[in-house]
């Protein structure tokens, strides 16, 4: 069976700095794959290169086999910081992709109220971004990123901004989202909670330059209700995935402990 998506070899270095070295890792399709790895390792730099914003220096991504060539509406993007329009309210923010790719037919338009009412959100259609919460703003985003349908979500740390409770909220409504949907999603996270409690499988990246450290899968039933994060085996994993980054962590204080000495 051929990966719905395919990332072999990938390399990238801004001038001198060698940010990305052979990074290879394939995602099934209807699999959702968690990226962790320690601040700067180049985590936004792949997902820029899979959005097709920031060409490789060396090997490849494809979808479904297909060799990427730029940006496209097979891949639906929730950036870190919230991207509303602040001009435009919940629904016109919500069709926003789908007016940039010329596609506002009526079934669509259906289909984009519906995705606002799986994210509770479909009394809020005429507000704007300023007159709703954080919580609500991200949801909004989810939505427009899911409006045009693309094969692949592709999510930057879409919930740090927000707080503990409205996180974990937002988590289950991704994983309901998801699993309604069967997308194939690949998830930056700072969490490794997160990571461990929605993935399938967790990606661990090394830093300086990113590299793939290793790659574990997460045996945990689904449907997994939030009480799992409370289990021993949960516990495990976390840990697990925190003694691989701890190391890297460690080592970028004391590089910056070394730059900043007299
Ligand atoms: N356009 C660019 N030009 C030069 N350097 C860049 C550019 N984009 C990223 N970098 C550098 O590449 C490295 C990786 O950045 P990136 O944003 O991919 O890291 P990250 O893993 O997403 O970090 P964080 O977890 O803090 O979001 C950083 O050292 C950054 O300064
Ligand atoms: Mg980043």
């Amino acid at each position: 069976m051929t990966a719905k998506l395919d990332i072999w070899g990938l390399s990238k270095s801004f001038g001198d700095l060698e940010v990305l070295k052979d990074i290879s890792f394939k995602i099934k399709d209807q699999e959702l794959v968690a990226i962790v790895g320690p601040s700067g390792c180049g985590k936004t730099t792949l997902l820029r290169m899979i959005a097709g914003i920031e060409t490789p220096d060396g090997g490849g991504i494809s979808i479904d086999g297909k060799a990427l060539k730029g940006p496209g509406p097979d891949r639906g993007f929730v950036f870190q910081q919230d991207s509303l329009f602040p001009w435009r309210t919940v629904w016109q923010n919500a069709v926003l992709g789908l007016e940039i790719d010329g596609k506002l037919d009526s079934e669509r338009v259906a289909r984009t109220r519906e995705l606002l009412k799986l994210v509770g959100l479909s009394k809020f259609e005429k507000y704007y971004p300023n007159q709703i919460s954080g919580g609500m703003r991200q949801r909004v985003n989810l939505a427009r990123a899911l409006a045009i349908d693309p094969k692949v979500l592709i999510m930057d740390e879409p919930f740090s901004a927000l707080d503990a409770q409205t996180r974990e909220i937002m988590q289950l409504e991704l994983m309901r989202i998801w699993q309604e949907g069967r997308k194939t999603v690949l998830f930056i996270t700072h969490q490794i909670d997160e990571a461990v409690f929605l993935a399938d499988r967790i990606v661990v990246l090394g830093r300086r330059p990113g590299w793939v450290r290793e790659t574990i899968d997460i045996d945990l039933p689904r449907p997994r209700p939030l009480s799992v994060k409370r289990t021993p085996e949960f516990g495990a994993y976390v840990d697990r995935v925190w003694n691989l980054i701890e190391r890297d962590v460690y080592a970028s204080v004391q590089e910056d402990i070394e730059a900043t000495a007299p």
